[in-house]
């Protein structure tokens, strides 16, 4: 069975109370917190003031997504308002190893996202230090984007690596994940399915988690 993230950048923000509500008497399993900062992706969207009330909010695990430049600067923010897994984008760290230890040092679960156009190989040296992989199906920046269907090939070539070292590592696929292409990504390697239009602009929003939670 996949962990199922829902991605709040998709939810209403003016009825934030009841999405969080539907949310925790869901199925879902994770917060996935979407953090653009109009430099590393050519968006804004929220920071740590809002991850700590998305805190307050739930019991579920608040895995930040940190899509921005310079991530050292924020992490122990982004700590500090409650978050239990940060990743940082491979292509915003010049420093990734330190970046990892870093966010290991401040008690988070670390993680490492990569684009679509960056090859699993980047990972091979990192991944024994990580908790997870977020692996974009879409270029990071907007929720709503179409799976480009590439990275099904990707996935498996990741699992096959994470597998052949004996290694505990989650897959997160973010970005497109539908109802109908989710099997192929689960059949692939992954996961933990992240959904964000999926979700939330789904008329039954609790049963569409479910369905997805029963692929
Ligand atoms: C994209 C974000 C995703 C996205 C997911 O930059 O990282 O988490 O919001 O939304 P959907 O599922 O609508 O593609
Ligand atoms: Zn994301």
């Amino acid at each position: 069975m996949p962990l199922i993230a829902p991605s709040l950048l998709s939810a209403n923000f003016l009825t934030l109370q009841d999405e969080c509500n539907m949310l925790n008497e869901s199925e879902a399993d994770w917060y996935h917190l979407d953090i653009m900062d109009g430099r590393f992706v050519p968006n804004i969207s929220f920071g740590p003031m809002l991850v700590e009330f998305f805190r307050k909010a739930t019991k579920k695990i608040c895995d930040v997504h940190l899509m921005i430049e310079e991530p050292e600067k924020m992490a122990e923010q982004f700590r500090n308002a409650g978050a239990d897994h940060l990743s940082v984008h491979i292509e915003a760290c010049r420093h990734l190893h330190r970046n990892i230890q870093q966010i290991k040092s401040l008690g988070m679960k670390a993680g490492v996202a990569i684009n679509p156009h960056t090859p699993v190989s980047a990972l091979s040296d990192i991944l024994h230090e990580i908790d997870l992989v977020c692996m974009m199906s879409v270029n990071p920046g907007f929720g709503g984007q179409k799976f480009i269907p590439f990275t099904i090939e990707k996935i498996r070539q990741l699992r096959k690596m994470i597998n052949e070292r004996g290694l505990n590592v989650h897959i997160e696929i973010d970005g497109g994940v539908t109802l109908e292409n989710a099997p192929q990504i689960i059949a692939a390697g992954a996961d933990v399915l992240v959904a964000g239009n999926t979700v939330f602009k789904s008329p039954d929003p609790k049963a569409t988690i479910s369905k997805l939670k029963q692929l």
